[in-house]
Order: C-alpha cells, then sequence, then structure tokens
C-alpha cells in the first residue's frame, strides 16, 4: 500500500494546481476577458446559477437554450452573434430593454443576477471572441437618400418599414429603434450584414452566396441611414 502514496498526494497537487489556475482565468464575464483565440471563458458556477434565472424570467420568449423564435424573440446563443455582442450591450440590454419592443426591462433582478445570465448566454458562445476588433471598425460613412432605397428593397420586409421590428409583422428585430441603435457599434451592425446569423432568418448580405451581395459601401449606406431613423419616428 505505501506505494500508492506519494502519486496520490502528487495527483491532490496536480488536482489543486489546476483548481487554482481555472479561478484565476474565470470570472471574465463582467470584464469580457477572453482565452487566446478561442470563445470567451465563463465562470461555470455563475453561468449554471444563470441559467435557473434565465428560465424563470426568460426562457418563455427566447426559449430553451435562447434559441429564439421566430416573431417572437430573437437567438441569444447564436454563434455569430455571441462573438461580437459585447458585454456592456448585453447588460444595458437586459436592464433597460428596449422600449417600444416586446423585450421588457430587467434591472429589478439586480447586478448580480443580471451578470450570472451573461455569464450562462456567453456559455454558449463556439467562435473565438472578436468583440474587440468588431467594435473598433470605422463608423458608417455612406449616403443615407440610398441606404435607404437599399433598405427598403432588402431589409423592410423583415424588420419593418421604418425598422420597427415584430410590430410590423416581421421576423425581424427594430432595428430602427433607439433601444437597439444607442447601444451598438456600426461594427456590429457592419459584421451582422455581411455575415448574418446562422440558424435564423437572418442571411448574409454580402458575397456571392447570399441573398444580395451589397458591396460595403452600400452596406455603410444603409447603416448612416438607420442612424437617422429613431429622430424620424
Ligand atoms: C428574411 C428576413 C430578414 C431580412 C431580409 C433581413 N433580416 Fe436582419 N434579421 C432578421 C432576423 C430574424 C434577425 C434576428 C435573428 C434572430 O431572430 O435570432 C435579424 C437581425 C438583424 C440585426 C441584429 C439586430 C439585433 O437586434 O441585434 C441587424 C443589424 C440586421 N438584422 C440588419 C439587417 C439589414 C440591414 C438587412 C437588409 C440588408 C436585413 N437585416 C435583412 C431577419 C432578416
Ligand atoms: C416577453 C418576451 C421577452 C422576454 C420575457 C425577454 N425578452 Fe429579450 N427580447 C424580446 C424581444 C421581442 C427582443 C427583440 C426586440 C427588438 O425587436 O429589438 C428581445 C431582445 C433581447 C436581446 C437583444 C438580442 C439581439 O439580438 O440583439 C437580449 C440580449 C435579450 N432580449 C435578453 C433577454 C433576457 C436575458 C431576458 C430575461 C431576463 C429576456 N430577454 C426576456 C423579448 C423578450
Amino acid at each position: 500500500m505505501k506505494h500508492h502514496k506519494v502519486p496520490l498526494i502528487g495527483l491532490l497537487v496536480i488536482a489543486i494546481l489546476i483548481t487554482g489556475c481555472n479561478k484565476d482565468s474565470t470570472n471574465s464575464t463582467t470584464s469580457g476577458k477572453t482565452s487566446v483565440k478561442g470563445p470567451p471563458v465563463v465562470d461555470q458556477a455563475l453561468a449554471f446559477k444563470g441559467e435557473e434565472i434565465y428560465n424563470q424570467n426568460c426562457v418563455f420568449c427566447h426559449q430553451e437554450d435562447a434559441i429564439g423564435k421566430p416573431g417572437i424573440a430573437p437567438s441569444l446563443t447564436n454563434k455569430e452573434f455571441l462573438s461580437i455582442a459585447p458585454v456592456d450591450f448585453l447588460y444595458d440590454t437586459i436592464a433597460e430593454g428596449r422600449p417600444g419592443t416586446g423585450m421588457p426591462p430587467f434591472s429589478h433582478l439586480g447586478k448580480d443576477n443580471i451578470e450570472s445570465i451573461i455569464a450562462f448566454i456567453r456559455g454558449h458562445a463556439v467562435l473565438p471572441d472578436r468583440i474587440k476588433e468588431v467594435d473598433k471598425q470605422a463608423d458608417a460613412h455612406g449616403d443615407a437618400r440610398l441606404g435607404e432605397q437599399w433598405f427598403h428593397q432588402v431589409c423592410s420586409t423583415c424588420h419593418g418599414p421604418d425598422g420597427n421590428g415584430y410590430a410590423a409583422g416581421g421576423t425581424g428585430t427594430a432595428i430602427g429603434k433607439k433601444g437597439f441603435l444607442s447601444k451598438v457599434s456600426d461594427g456590429f451592425i457592419r459584421t451582422t450584414i455581411k455575415e448574418g446569423r446562422s440558424n435564423t432568418r437572418m442571411l448574409a448580405f454580402s458575397g456571392p452566396a447570399a441573398l444580395a451581395d451589397l458591396s460595403d459601401q452600400e452596406i455603410d449606406d444603409i447603416i448612416t441611414y438607420l442612424r437617422t431613423v429613431p429622430s424620424k419616428n
């Protein structure tokens, strides 16, 4: 029996070391810290608690595993979305909701609970985190008049004629409203238009396989137009 002792103790030490290391690299839900070229690292215990709170408050609209439901609520676990959505954007959207849409404010849940939901959501990420790069992209410089024409040709069937979202009967969210526009960078909007969101009705609008192959300038025209919409409503 004696010769078993050393390896067992050795294993214990290794286990403690590993647990210790994990503690250092987690707790990243609010800082947005990421592992190298991987999806964000989230605190598992926090994510577990978040799932419970999610199931009590959000699942009714956003569905099991937050996959969303067309015309009811968007997916929160879509991979392209999670690779570009900043923690602040998630936090503020959850706390403040989106006025004039079906997304209610949840500030009453408190900071800790909201952070745990964010850990749960971000725990579904599979693509490398691109949040900082996308956020740093240049602002759109385009022609709002042309953008409006593109919007009405290509986007309004789903997002509504003024970007009103579900209220107009489509399946796209309210991208013409302040609740969305005031919280996202042009890079976030641009990347979403170019790449779409897989397994949702939001397709890619750039490249030969796209529904409409919009040029970078045309996409910037649309973003420039979208930025003018809230003041018109
Ligand atoms: C066939 C329907 C459809 C078309 C056409 C469409 N979208 Fe979307 N779009 C969606 C859906 C659906 C979502 C949300 C994905 C989900 O439900 O999970 C979305 C999401 C978005 C988002 C992210 C919004 C958010 O709430 O985070 C942006 C930005 C966007 N679309 C821009 C556009 C633009 C610009 C166009 C036109 C070039 C366009 N979309 C065309 C269906 C569409
Ligand atoms: C009554 C239905 C409903 C409930 C409950 C609800 N949401 Fe939403 N949520 C929505 C709708 C509708 C939207 C899209 C609004 C729009 O058109 O812009 C949305 C949008 C969002 C977005 C933005 C997603 C994107 O693609 O940009 C986040 C994040 C979000 N909800 C998180 C939550 C969380 C977390 C909870 C629970 C604490 C929750 N929601 C509860 C209906 C709901």
